[in-house]
């Protein structure tokens, strides 16, 4: 199982903490990056955080905050860091097998803690795929 880094604004909280939950019960190693109330606070924050932790190293991570979207911009300003902002469990698996997505995002207000449940298992399940798929990664740079 790969290190997992976890983290999000007030408006993740509580979503970050009832999946930090599930994941260590189920024996992954969760970092926790934050943020740790549901007192108002800057996504940017949190997703510069777990980039920075993420980068460069074989941890994956999960970003989420109110709509997933905020943190996904944030996150794919590391060049390292390929974020996807997945809403079904199939977005969550291409984005591993086509993308090597390395952040899944998520949306609180947009998916219920089952859904993002599944979401996250299909997305540490998926495997990368190469080929042509490292070719078009290789082609992101510019
Ligand atoms: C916070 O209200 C909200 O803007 C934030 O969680 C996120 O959805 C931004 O993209």
């Amino acid at each position: 199982m790969p290190c997992l880094h976890i983290a999000s604004d007030h408006a993740g909280f509580a979503l970050k903490t009832a999946l930090g939950r599930r994941l260590a019960d189920l024996g992954h190693d969760i970092v926790d990056d934050g943020t740790y109330s549901d007192e108002s606070c800057d996504y940017p924050v949190f997703a510069h955080k777990l980039c920075a932790a993420v980068e460069d190293s074989d941890c994956l991570g999960i970003l989420i905050c109110g709509t997933g979207t905020g943190m996904s911009m944030a996150a794919n300003r590391h060049p390292g860091i390929r974020a996807a902002l997945c809403a079904t469990e199939l977005h969550a698996r291409l984005a591993r097998n086509h993308n090597d997505a390395n952040v899944l995002c998520l949306g609180a207000r947009i998916t219920g803690v089952e859904l993002a449940f599944a979401i996250v298992e299909s997305f540490l399940a998926a495997r990368f795929e190469g080929g042509r798929h490292q070719q078009r990664l290789d082609l992101l740079k510019g």
